[in-house]
């Protein structure tokens, strides 16, 4: 019949194989609602791997950790790229880059990410995101207390500056343009993106498209040249882009969204969880206060009216190894992103147990690091906030740990592996850092209600770092050394 025609058989050598009830879907819908509960109950069943099928492809999931690297290896039969682009084609509409008119520029623009977002380059971004974030806080300058939603308050800071830090600003801070509108249309296209990037057109759902022209607008060339202080990044991709002939206006502005969107979208949630953590343990909050104190007096500074700002090197950063514990733990708690290759052949992945396991060509491998976060053989009590979790006994970051009593190379993946790890992980967490560090130096803070916790929103697994279910008041007052 039709339906056996459609069901895929297992052969020898490959993974147990599940092919869900629905011809088409696959198991689809089981996995979306709960992934980390779908996977679990089907290695309980099947062991370290077995392939699903999901929404018309077959994917073999590796839920060994001591797996990953052999997958990471494989170079050879196994691509991100092509994937990548497609993905990201449906999403932001820009040029399919994995064409060969635009390959040649491509591996150019990809060897930028690197080049600008890593290494010396950080300095510049560092110091350029420490001004924009206190021309956004100092802003407003009243003594009284104000409460706000904690998300709210994390984004909006986070996402003027981090906009800014990559896009420049205008010259006069006088003639600073509003950012509102441009953050607003960013939340309405990324509440879309689950269901975009699983490939719901785009044209059908309108406001996340209007939200997504808008955006690639305002990013066009002619806007972004008046600016001042755009980062490299941006300034070499713009020159790049600039000499692809077959690349028009809106084109280039396209590629530039996908930008904006891959450097805010994990950037915003882990800012905020970092921050409620860190305001729900009164622990960790003096610990962090501790160790900003202690950095800013070793430099000289001072909280006073006169002084603009406060500088904090990349150095100095590095050495808040408090700060750091706070936001891995944060990362590892709210991150639930998908790492995915495709077989580009028939070939044999040998397994860290020794196992070897047939992949067929076009099938996809995937790994879903939240199993590692939460399991309580490497994380005691994984659920739980622990804020010194990352630091060893000498207060310095904790780089070992266990499961089986071996030690663990991949413990801690939210910003994924190989060849698909985030280029912009540094400056992803010195810009958490910044802010936790300035809002600690700045504000008097405190949660609401504490004690009630908020849930997390695991709708969007797959893609990231999760967001809060709903938002959570607080209250933060300027210190009074610095209210006018
Ligand atoms: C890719 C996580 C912040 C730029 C990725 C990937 C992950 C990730 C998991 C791989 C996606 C995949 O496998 O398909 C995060 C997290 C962040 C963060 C958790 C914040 C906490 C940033 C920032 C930037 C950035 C601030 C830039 C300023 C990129 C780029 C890619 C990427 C350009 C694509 C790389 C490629 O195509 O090879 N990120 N990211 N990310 N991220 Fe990040």
């Amino acid at each position: 019949t039709w339906f056996t025609l459609c069901v895929r058989k297992r052969q020898v050598g490959e993974p147990p194989l599940e092919n869900g009830w629905i011809p088409f879907l696959g198991v689809a819908l089981e996995f979306r609602q709960n992934p980390l509960e779908f996977l679990r109950s089907k290695q309980r069943k099947y062991g370290d791997s077995f392939t699903c099928k999901i929404a018309g492809n077959f994917f073999t999931f590796i839920m060994d950790p001591f797996s990953y690297s052999a997958v990471f290896r494989q170079g050879k039969n196994l691509d991100f790229q092509t994937f990548a682009i497609e993905t990201s084609r449906k999403v932001f509409g820009h040029a399919d880059f994995n064409d060969p008119i635009y390959n040649r520029n491509y591996k150019e623009i990809h060897a930028l990410f690197r080049q600008t977002l890593q290494g010396p380059a950080l300095h510049n971004l560092t110091s350029s995101m420490m001004e924009n974030l206190q021309t956004v806080m100092l802003r407003n300058k009243t003594s009284e207390w104000t409460t706000e939603g904690l998300q709210s308050f994390s984004f909006r800071i986070m996402f003027e500056a981090g906009f800014r830090t990559l896009f420049g600003r205008e010259e006069k801070p006088s003639e600073m343009e509003n950012i509102e509108p441009t953050m607003d249309n960013f939340n309405v296209f990324d509440r879309a993106f689950p269901e975009i990037a699983a490939g719901f057109p785009i044209y059908l759902l309108k406001k996340a498209y209007t939200a997504r022209e808008a955006l690639t607008e305002r990013l066009q060339h002619k806007y972004l040249k008046k600016n001042h202080g755009l980062s490299a990044l941006i300034e070499r991709r713009m020159n790049l882009f600039d000499q692809m002939p077959y690349l028009d206006e809106l084109g280039k502005a396209r590629t530039h969204t996908a930008m904006l969107w891959a450097s805010q979208a994990n950037t915003l949630p882990a800012t905020f969880w970092s921050l409620y953590y860190m305001l729900r343990s009164p622990e960790a909050l003096k610990v962090a206060q501790t160790e900003v104190e202690r950095v800013i007096q070793e430099s000289n500074q001072k909280l006073d009216k006169m002084k603009k700002t406060v500088v904090l090197s990349k150095e100095q950063l590095d050495s808040m190894s408090a700060l750091g514990s706070i936001i891995d733990e944060a990362l590892r708690l709210s991150s639930a992103s998908i790492m995915i290759r495709v077989a580009t052949e028939n070939f044999v992945l040998n397994m860290d147990s020794g196992k070897n396991v047939s992949i067929r060509k076009g099938d996809r491998i995937a790994m879903f690091p939240q199993m590692i976060h939460m399991d309580p053989e490497i994380y005691e009590n994984p659920t739980e906030f622990k804020f010194n979790r990352f630091l060893d006994e000498n207060g310095q970051k904790k780089t070992f740990f266990y499961k089986n009593q071996r030690k663990l190379k991949n413990f801690l993946l939210p910003f994924g592996s190989g060849v698909s790890e985030c280029p912009g992980r540094f400056f992803a967490v010195n810009e958490i850092k910044q802010f936790l560090a300035l809002v600690v130096f700045y504000y008097d803070m405190e949660l609401k209600d504490p004690a009630t916790p908020v849930d997390i929103d695991c709708s969007r697994a797959g893609l990231g770092i999760l967001p809060p279910k709903h938002d959570v008041l607080f209250r933060y007052k300027l210190k009074d050394c610095i209210s006018e």
